[in-house]
């Protein structure tokens, strides 16, 4: 059994979101908006699969012929698909798959996962635990924003990397938490864009997931935008992460150029 520290603080947090099922419900309701307006058909992947909490399982079967989930905790993801008896079928769990691989890696390790490239490349809530990573690992901290943006950079070329050309790739991520921003919470839905622009414009941001820059990244920006045919922006919208804080998502999709 892998028992590294990040395989143990992955697992301790996927056992805490493990009630999170109901939760998660708008969260969920969000993404699935978002993977609805994604052409159906073929294979879909799922990268940071988890509890499964932030998709609908059953309906994403139907939508494709083939499912992959990818996940460092294989455990929390067999457990996820075995509560979907109808899915089961299509689905293949890829794990223990590590997205940071050694840190020192990032600029040249493509992660594979059997069965690419996909219709479609799903994200899901991952990044800022890859980020999370960066911290755990000791790096220095005035080196943390480098090596950051090496690990952003590194999951967006995986992403473009598995999705095939003319496909579909989404990362869905969460920006910001009330906890640093307290005042999200009470916000209406529409003033919740305007408010992630200012927080964007302040600074107060998980280093890395600002929306935006990401859009501009994928598509003006090599190695992506030769790739990249647009990106548009979804959201933003609250996501009650756990019971006592609640962040700011969204979803950045991007098309693939066809070859
Ligand atoms: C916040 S959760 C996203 C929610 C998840 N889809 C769910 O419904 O439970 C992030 C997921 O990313 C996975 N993860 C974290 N770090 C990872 C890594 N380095 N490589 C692969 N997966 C990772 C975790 O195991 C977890 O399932």
């Amino acid at each position: 059994m892998d028992r590294s520290p990040l395989t143990a603080r992955v697992r301790e947090s996927n056992r805490q979101a493990r009630a999170a099922g109901s939760r998660w419900a708008p969260h969920r309701a969000r993404v699935m908006e978002v993977l609805r307006g994604v052409p159906a058909g073929g294979s879909v992947a799922l990268l940071g699969a988890g509890h499964l909490y932030d998709v609908e399982l059953d309906e994403l079967a139907i939508r494709y012929e083939r499912v992959a989930l990818v996940d460092l905790d294989g455990e929390t993801v067999r457990a996820a698909v075995e509560r979907h008896p109808a899915a089961k079928a299509r689905c293949t769990v890829h794990a223990p798959v590590d997205l940071t691989v050694g840190l020192g890696q990032l600029a040249t390790h493509r992660c594979g996962v059997p069965g690419e490239p996909f219709d479609l490349t799903v994200s899901l809530g991952v990044l800022t635990q890859l980020m999370q990573a960066v911290t755990d690992a000791g790096v220095a901290p005035e080196e943390v924003p480098r090596v950051s943006l090496a690990v952003r950079d590194k999951h967006l070329r995986d992403l473009v990397h598995l999705t095939r050309p003319g496909g579909v790739l989404v990362l869905v991520t969460d920006f910001v938490s009330t906890r640093s921003a307290p005042g999200l919470a009470h916000l209406p839905p529409d003033e919740l864009e305007p408010a992630l622009a200012r927080l964007v414009a302040a600074g107060n941001f998980f280093t890395g997931t600002n929306p935006y820059r990401i859009a501009a990244l994928l598509e003006e920006t090599e190695p992506f935008s030769r790739h990249i045919a647009q990106a548009r922006f979804h959201g933003p919208w609250l996501w009650a992460i756990t019971p006592d804080r609640e962040h700011l998502a969204g979803a950045i999709v991007a098309e693939r150029r066809p070859r």
